[in-house]
């Protein structure tokens, strides 16, 4: 790993989506809760951009945030870029339309994505003429039947009839696949896609993903505990411990050399791949949202702690500039000899969110 100071790759394709120094506050009686504190990271262009970490480390906050997506009241500092717009600063009808047409998402449980009383063709028409009013329902039909062809559907025309109860869970994740397609985003969030899906589901359903990825071009942030699924999809890994990134950098090169002992620890615990062995946990609990430690989050878990661990937060720092591969590790910049680089920090900007 190279610690060498390089500007090769600093800037490696025009971001699609960016958070810059996130931080998400939530109303509560007795003070507000925070639940990102700072969150940074840049997805490329045409990138699959992974979120990792346990429950609650705010993997789903941090994706849902690109749209805008948080909980009601929720007060957004920082930047959240989409190209050159904010997509905190949006206006009511441009978030509207940014999210028909250039973000779409995916959830984990695809019954409660569509309307139960509605023919899947009527919702994907719907879903194409709202990102393109100019669509005729017959313009809009035939972009749904080609998309439902697109993710593997067979017999597109027929099941445009169905309505969801009539499809299986691997089906519907498709449809809502193909509904975000009709409406030709450039990005697509994807929280715990395949988590409600049995196993060989699973696996279809990432193909598809990769396809989409490789084929058209579609840039995708997915969030996941599942490892098996970010080592074969993502480009990049975003690693988040209690509302914080604790490490990013591609995919391959963090899972074999994790800088940051959380990430090393959440490696040791995947299960083998196909060999059905159990899930080990890391041992220990992460802090309270509202009981944060002044010192590194992880502290209190991590077998590598010092005196200095627990006194000062570390800040994300560069450890391979020309891959952009960043760590908030005190232990991990006091080997280095102090040689790694910080980060820019900027001004955070707050904002309310309205939505629900
Ligand atoms: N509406 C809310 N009200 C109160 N707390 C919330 C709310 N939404 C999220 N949180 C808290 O914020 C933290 C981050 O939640 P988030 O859903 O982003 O985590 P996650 O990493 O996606 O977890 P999981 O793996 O369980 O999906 C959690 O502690 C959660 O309890
Ligand atoms: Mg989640």
């Amino acid at each position: 790993m190279s610690t060498t100071p390089t500007t090769v790759g600093l800037e490696p394709a025009a971001p699609a989506v960016e958070l810059d120094d996130v931080t998400v506050r939530l109303p509560r009686a007795g003070g507000d809760l925070q639940i990102l504190h700072g969150v940074s990271f840049k997805v490329p262009a045409g990138s699959v951009v992974a979120l990792a970490g346990e429950s609650g480390s705010g993997k789903s906050t941090a994706a849902l945030s690109l749209m805008r997506l948080l909980p009601w009241g929720a007060r957004v500092g920082g930047r959240i870029m989409a190209g050159d717009r904010d997509v905190a600063a949006m206006g009511k009808e441009e978030l509207r339309r940014f999210r028909a047409s250039e973000a779409r998402i995916i959830l984990q449980d695809p019954w409660s994505s569509l309307h139960p009383m509605k023919s899947v063709g009527a919702q994907m028409v719907e879903s194409a003429r709202s990102a393109d009013p100019s669509l005729s329902k017959e313009q809009a039909r035939s972009l749904a039947v080609e998309m439902m062809a697109k993710v593997r559907i067979p017999d597109p025309e027929s099941r445009l009839k169905a309505y969801p109860h009539e499809m299986s869970g691997g089906q519907l994740q498709r449809v809502l696949i193909a509904m975000a397609l009709v409406a030709k985003p450039k990005l697509l969030l994807c929280d715990e896609p395949t988590t409600a899906l049995d196993v060989s589901t699973q696996a279809q359903i990432l193909d598809l993903l990769r396809e989409l990825n490789r084929e058209m071009g579609l840039t995708i942030v997915i969030a996941t505990h599942d490892l098996d699924v970010i080592a074969g999809l993502a480009d990049r890994l975003v690693v988040m411990y209690a509302g914080r990134v604790v490490e990013e950098g591609p995919t391959k090169q963090v899972m074999a050399n994790p800088q940051h002992p959380y990430t090393w620890a959440l490696l040791q615990t995947a299960p083998k791949h196909n060999t059905g062995q159990r899930m080990r946990t890391i041992e220990g609990r992460p802090p309270a949202l509202d009981a944060l430690p002044s010192g590194c989050s992880f502290a209190a878990r991590c077998q590598f702690t010092t005196d200095e661990c627990h006194g000062t937060r570390p800040e994300l720092v560069l450890v391979d500039e020309s891959a952009v591969h960043r760590t908030a590790c005190l232990r991990v910049q006091a080997a280095a000899g102090g040689k790694h680089r910080a980060p820019v920090t900027t001004t955070p900007v707050e904002t309310v969110s309205e939505e629900a």
